[in-house]
Order: C-alpha cells, then sequence, then structure tokens
C-alpha cells in the first residue's frame, strides 16, 4: 500500500542496543547537531508519518522509537495482536528521510524482575484512564525510558492521543525533562476517522460506521462554532449521533479542560471534545482540541 512516495529514499539506521542508541544521540548533541524522536508502536500510518516529517524539518537527526510496550495494555487488551510489520516500517521511516529507528527487545527494557515506574496524578484517571486501569503509567514509565535513552531536543506526540500527550507534557515539566513536547494535528482519512494502527481490524461495516466518531465530533464543534456553551446540549446531541450507528458503541463522550482533564459544564477556555468507543473489536478514539473564548473557537494544536 504506497502511503508516501518521495522515490530514492534511505533505510534509516536499525539501532536495537540500548547504551548504542543513548551513545549516538549524545554523540550527534556533542557535535551541535539538534536532535528530533518520534516515540512509535510502530505500523506506521500516515499519522505517524506526518510526526515523522515534522521531525525531519524541525531538527539535524531524527530518531523513531518503534515499541510495542507491554506495560500500557491491559491483561485482557491487545498486546499480542497489536499490528507489526518492521520491515514495512522502516521503508516508510527512510521515505520520509527518519536517520535512525530505535527498536530496542522486551526483555532488555523490562529486564527481570522490574520494579519501577512512573505515574502521572490527577489527569490520568478520567477518559481513558477510566477504562484503562495502568494504561497511563505504562505510557509514562516508557516514554521516561525512552527519554533517558534517546535524549533528544524535541519530542513529537500526535493530537489522536490528546490525554497521552497532555499527560506526557506534564511529566516532562514536573520531572524537568529537558525536552519539548511538540503535539502535531491530527490526520485523518478522507472520510474523517482519525489514522490508528487499530482501524487494521474494522471490517468493511465496521469502517464505515467508525466514520460516525468523527461525525459526532464535527456536530460538537458546529454547535460550538454556534455559540452553545453548554456541555450537557453537546454531548447529548454526539450521543445521538453516535446512537444511529449500532455497531458504534461508545465508552465516554466528554467535555475536559486542558489542565485538570475534569469535565466541563460550561464549555470555555482550552478544552478536549474526547471519545471512545468499541467497534467490533477495536477500540478507537478521537478527540478535538479547541480553544473557546469571546472570539469564537480555534482548533488546537
Ligand atoms: O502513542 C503511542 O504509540 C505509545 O503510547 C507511545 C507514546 C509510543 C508509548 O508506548
Amino acid at each position: 500500500m504506497p502511503i508516501c512516495g518521495r522515490g530514492e529514499a534511505l533505510m534509516p539506521e536499525l539501532i536495537s542496543d540500548l547504551k548504542e542508541m543513548r551513545r549516538v544521540v549524545k554523540e550527534a548533541r556533542r557535535a551541535g547537531k539538534t536532535v528530533g524522536f518520534v516515540p512509535t508502536m510502530g505500523y506506521f500510518h500516515r499519522g505517524h508519518l506526518s510526526l515523522m516529517e515534522r521531525a525531519r524539518e524541525e531538527n539535524d537527526l531524527v530518531v523513531v522509537s518503534i515499541f510495542v510496550n507491554p506495560t500500557q495494555f491491559g491483561p485482557t487488551e491487545d498486546f499480542r495482536e497489536y499490528p507489526r510489520d518492521l520491515e514495512r516500517d522502516l521503508a516508510l521511516a527512510g521515505e520520509v528521510g527518519v536517520d535512525i529507528v530505535f527498536h530496542p527487545p522486551v526483555e532488555d527494557m523490562y529486564p527481570p524482575p522490574y520494579r519501577t515506574y512512573v505515574e502521572v496524578e490527577g489527569i490520568t484517571e478520567t477518559l481513558c484512564g477510566a477504562f484503562r486501569p495502568g494504561h497511563f503509567r505504562g505510557v509514562t514509565t516508557v516514554v521516561t525510558k525512552l527519554f533517558h535513552l534517546v535524549p533528544a531536543d524535541r519530542a513529537y506526540f500526535g493530537a489522536k492521543d490528546a490525554q497521552q500527550a497532555l499527560v506526557i507534557r506534564k511529566m516532562v515539566e514536573d520531572l524537568n525533562f529537558d525536552i519539548e513536547v511538540v503535539i502535531c494535528p491530527t490526520v485523518r482519512e478522507e472520510d474523517g476517522l482519525a489514522m490508528s494502527s487499530r482501524n487494521v481490524y474494522l471490517g468493511e461495516e465496521e469502517r464505515r460506521a467508525a466514520t460516525a466518531l468523527y461525525r459526532s465530533l464535527c456536530v460538537a464543534r458546529d454547535l460550538l462554532e454556534k455559540g452553545e456553551r453548554n456541555s450537557s446540549s453537546i454531548l447529548s446531541e454526539m450521543h445521538r449521533v453516535l446512537d444511529e450507528e449500532p455497531l458504534v458503541r461508545p465508552e465516554y463522550v466528554e467535555i475536559v479542560d486542558c489542565q485538570e482533564m475534569r469535565p466541563l459544564d460550561r464549555v470555555e477556555g482550552e478544552v478536549v471534545v474526547a471519545l471512545a468507543a468499541r467497534v467490533g473489536r477495536a477500540r478507537l478514539i478521537d478527540n478535538l482540541m479547541l480553544r473557546v473564548d469571546e472570539e469564537g473557537i480555534t482548533l488546537l494544536p
């Protein structure tokens, strides 16, 4: 499936060794190069590639990690089935000019007995945190480890995982990491479905039904544009759109503020209109990050 197509691409260097990874990045920085880092779990789509392109534009050296992180999956979740295709990923990363792909083995990232975890409190209990206990602890733990192994200037995350991006930004601030967190816009299919590696789980009918997620976000945006600020009125219209699709089983539909991730009664300031739903065996999330003020609404980031 050609999803990019820049022509003659160089394959990125593949590094699996943790110490070698850190050595290469430190050496580049000592030589005065800036380093951009894109942490991923692989199985690239255009969303991932847009992060890599942004990192390419803004840095001398671009490192992408591919690591399906076991600690962020619950015991009944899809860690084993999560799609993986290293060869394809390397070729795609090469096409957008990535220099290095870091692909560490699980047993080196979590040598037994592994005992140390990083947890951000207060903003990880709502939205996805409420449905995936321990998920954000796994994310912040692995991202901390990755930031130590790839001590970059900037790290790039997609706004599709808005709560994850804001949790990581808070962790970076609280733990004084010397890295800039760059949040990049969600990349969508033509019909609005947000790009996700988990979209491969969708059958034909489910794929069609899944467009209801973005349609319900558009309804929220239109109401806000017309001046509606009452959260429950907006949420009930969003539910109406989702309820028209029996294949879509919503987990949550919320409007929260970007700082505390708490549900708002009145929609004002920097907010996330967020939802998660099961469609077949896929769990899909999507959101709009918005600034809402007297001027109107602005799409973030
Ligand atoms: O967004 C992802 O792909 C993952 O949660 C991340 C940030 C790479 C951590 O495993």
